[in-house]
C-alpha cells in the first residue's frame, strides 16, 4: 500500500501540497482529477520520491521513500514507474534501444538476448511490434505515448504512475492509451496512480476517483459513487469537462 501522510509542499512563497493525505490500496487504479496547476505532477513527484515533501512523508509498504536519491538502490522495495506527461523518449535512440533503457538500469545482468525479448514483448503489448529500428521522429504522438510506455512496462514494475496519459491525443487515440492502461494493470498485477483532467479517461480506467483542490484531496471515492457527491468544486470541475451529464450516467 502507498500510503500518503499529511505531505506539505512550497515552492518559494507558493504553497502547492498543504497536508494532503493518501492511500492508495494494492492492485487499485485511483484516478487523481484536478484542473491544471493544482499540483498533481508535484504530488506525483513526492510519491515517487523525486523531491522530497517540506513537511510528511510518502510510504510504500511501511518504507519511507521520501528520503530516497536512488530507490533502485534500497533492497526491498517494490519496482515503480513512471509515464511523464511528455512521453519523453530518447530522441537519438531508436524505439528498440529506448525501451531497453530502464531495463538495463534495473535488471544489469540480463543477457543481451534476453534484453531483446523482453523489449520485443513489451512493444509487442503496447501495439508496437517490429518498430525496434524506428527513430522517435519517425513515430506519431501516440504511438510515442506507447513506447514510452512500453519502456516502462518492460522491467514490470509493481507501481505504475502515469501523469496525464491522454492529453493532447486525439480521442481514439487516448481510447487505446486507457485501453493500455487497463491491460498493464492485469499484466503486471500493478497498483496504478492516473493523474488526469480527462474524465473520460477517469471513467475507463478507475476503480476509485479523487479530486485533487486546494493542496489536499477534497474527495475519494468508488467510481460509481464519486458523482454522487455534493460539492460545489467538484459539480464546477464537472461542468467544465466537457462531458455532459447522459455519459456520466453511464458509470453510474
Ligand atoms: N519545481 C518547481 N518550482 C517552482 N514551481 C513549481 C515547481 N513545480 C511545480 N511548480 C508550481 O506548482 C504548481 C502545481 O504544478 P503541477 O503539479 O505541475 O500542476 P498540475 O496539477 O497541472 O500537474 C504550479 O503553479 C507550478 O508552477
Ligand atoms: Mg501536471
Amino acid at each position: 500500500m502507498i500510503h500518503v501522510h499529511d505531505v506539505w509542499k512550497r515552492y518559494g512563497k507558493l504553497e502547492v501540497l498543504k497536508g494532503l493525505s493518501l492511500d492508495i490500496l494494492d492492485g487499485e487504479t485511483l484516478v487523481i482529477l484536478g484542473r491544471s496547476g493544482v499540483g498533481k505532477s508535484v504530488l506525483l513527484k513526492q510519491i515517487i520520491g523525486l523531491e522530497t515533501p517540506d513537511k510528511g512523508y510518502v510510504e510504500i509498504d511501511n518504507v519511507r521513500v521520501t528520503d530516497l536519491n536512488l530507490r533502485a538502490n534500497r533492497p526491498g522495495l517494490k519496482p515503480i514507474g513512471m509515464l511523464f506527461q511528455g512521453a519523453a523518449l530518447f530522441d537519438s535512440m531508436n524505439v528498440g534501444d529506448n525501451t531497453a533503457f530502464y531495463l538495463h538500469q534495473h535488471f544489469p545482468n540480463l543477457s543481451e538476448s534476453e534484453v531483446q525479448d523482453r523489449v520485443a514483448h513489451a512493444l509487442e503489448i503496447v501495439g508496437l511490434a517490429g518498430t525496434q529500428k524506428k527513430l522517435p521522429s519517425e513515430l506519431s504522438g501516440g504511438m510515442r505515448k506507447r513506447a514510452a510506455l512500453a519502456r516502462v512496462i518492460v522491467y514490470r514494475p509493481e507501481i505504475v504512475l502515469y501523469d496525464e496519459p491522454t492529453t493532447g491525443l486525439d480521442p481514439i487515440t487516448s481510447m487505446q492509451i486507457n485501453e493500455l492502461i487497463n491491460q498493464t494493470k492485469k499484466e503486471l498485477n500493478a497498483t496504478s496512480i492516473v493523474v488526469t483532467h480527462d474524465i473520460r479517461s477517469a471513467l475507463e480506467v478507475g476503480d476509485r476517483l479523487a479530486f485533487h483542490s486546494d493542496g489536499k484531496i477534497a474527495q475519494i471515492a468508488p467510481k460509481n459513487e464519486f458523482f454522487k457527491i455534493d460539492d460545489p468544486t467538484l459539480h464546477d470541475f464537472f461542468s467544465n469537462a466537457a462531458i455532459d451529464r447522459k455519459e456520466l450516467e453511464k458509470y453510474h
